[in-house]
C-alpha cells in the first residue's frame, strides 16, 4: 500500500471514531435526568396536577409555560419535595431523578443537595456576600478555609458576580446587593454546593431588562453543567433560554393541571401540534 492511501485509511478511521464520539455525547447528553410517569399531585382533595408524563432531559434547559394556576410551580417544586411541609400536600405516581422515585427511595436532605433551586423573589440571607454562598458548604461540614474560598470565588465567577463583588465579599450582606445581583449571588449559592439540577421558578419576573437578560445568558451557560428547569410566564424568555418546553393548561371542568405537549422549543413555538399549545404561543389562549 502506498504513502497517500496508506494516510486516507488512517483519516477515514479517525473520522469513523470522532463520528462515534459525537453519537455517543450526543446520547449521553440527552440522557433522561427527570422523568414523571402518570404523576398526580394534591393538595388534601384538591388534585393539582393530573397524569403527568414527561422525560426532561439532562444538560439541557426545559421550560414549563401556561397560564397562571395550572400547576407548574407545583410540578416543579415536586421535583425537590418542597411540599414536604405543606399538610394534606401528596405526590402519586412516578417521579424520578436518574430513575430513582422521588417520593420512595431518595433521601429528602440528599436530594435537595441534588435538586437545588432558586425562586422567584431573591432571598439572600442578611449575611455577607461570602457567607450567603459558603452557606450550603459550611451544612456540608466544610470548615478548611482555603476549600470554602476556592469555592465561593468559582460559584460567584459562574454565576457571573465575581467582578462586582470581589472587593466587598466581607463588607456587603448580600441584601444589599441590587435586585439582579441578588438573583444572581442565589444562583451562586445553589451552585455552589455543586447541585445536578437547577429549579427556577420565575427566576426573571421581578427584575428589570437589564438584569433579565443578565440571568438569561447565565441559564444558557450554566445548562452546560447541570439540568435545568424554569418556569416562565413569558414566552420570549421560553424561546431564548430553553431548549424544550413543556406547555401545561389547567382543565376546565376538575381544574387539575395537565400537560399538553412536550418537545423541542422550537417546534413547540413554530409548529405545536396540539390546537391549544398553537392559540396559547400565538396568543390567542383565553
Ligand atoms: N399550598 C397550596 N394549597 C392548596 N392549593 C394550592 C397550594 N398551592 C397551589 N395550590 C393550587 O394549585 C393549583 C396550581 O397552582 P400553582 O402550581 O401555583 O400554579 P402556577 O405556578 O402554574 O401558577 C392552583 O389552583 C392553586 O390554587
Ligand atoms: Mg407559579
Amino acid at each position: 500500500m502506498d504513502e497517500a492511501a496508506q494516510q486516507s485509511r488512517l483519516l477515514s478511521g479517525f473520522a469513523k471514531t470522532i463520528a462515534q464520539a459525537k453519537e455517543r455525547a450526543a446520547q449521553t447528553s440527552h440522557e433522561t435526568k427527570i422523568e414523571a410517569i402518570n404523576f398526580n399531585f394534591f393538595y388534601g382533595s384538591f388534585q393539582a396536577l393530573r397524569n403527568i408524563s414527561i422525560r426532561i432531559p439532562s444538560n439541557q434547559v426545559t421550560a414549563i409555560i401556561g397560564p397562571s394556576g395550572c400547576g407548574k410551580s407545583t410540578f416543579l417544586r415536586a421535583i425537590n419535595r418542597m411540599h414536604d411541609r405543606t399538610p394534606g400536600a401528596r405526590g402519586e405516581g412516578q417521579l424520578m431523578l436518574d430513575g430513582v422515585n422521588i417520593y420512595g427511595d431518595l433521601d429528602p436532605v440528599k436530594l435537595r443537595r441534588r435538586v437545588g433551586m432558586v425562586f422567584q423573589r431573591p432571598n439572600p440571607f442578611v449575611k455577607s456576600i461570602y457567607d450567603n454562598v459558603a452557606y450550603g458548604l459550611r451544612v456540608q461540614g466544610i470548615r478548611d478555609r482555603r476549600i470554602l474560598d476556592e469555592k465561593v470565588e468559582t460559584a460567584l465567577r459562574r454565576a457571573a458576580l465575581w467582578d462586582e463583588v470581589k472587593d466587598r465579599l466581607h463588607k456587603a450582606s448580600g441584601t444589599a446587593l441590587s435586585g439582579g445581583q441578588q438573583q444572581r449571588l442565589c444562583i451562586a449559592r445553589a451552585i455552589a454546593v455543586e447541585p445536578e439540577v437547577i429549579l427556577m421558578d420565575e427566576p426573571c419576573s421581578a427584575l428589570d431588562p437589564i438584569a433579565t437578560m443578565k440571568i438569561e445568558d447565565l441559564i444558557h451557560e450554566l445548562s452546560a453543567s447541570f439540568t435545568i428547569v424554569i418556569v416562565t410566564h413569558n414566552m420570549q424568555q421560553a424561546m431564548r433560554v430553553s431548549d424544550m418546553t413543556a406547555f401545561m393548561l389547567m382543565d376546565r371542568e376538575t381544574r387539575a393541571g395537565e400537560l399538553i405537549e412536550f418537545g423541542p422549543t422550537d417546534e413547540i413555538f413554530t409548529n405545536p401540534k396540539d390546537k391549544r399549545t398553537e392559540d396559547y404561543v400565538t396568543g390567542r389562549f383565553g
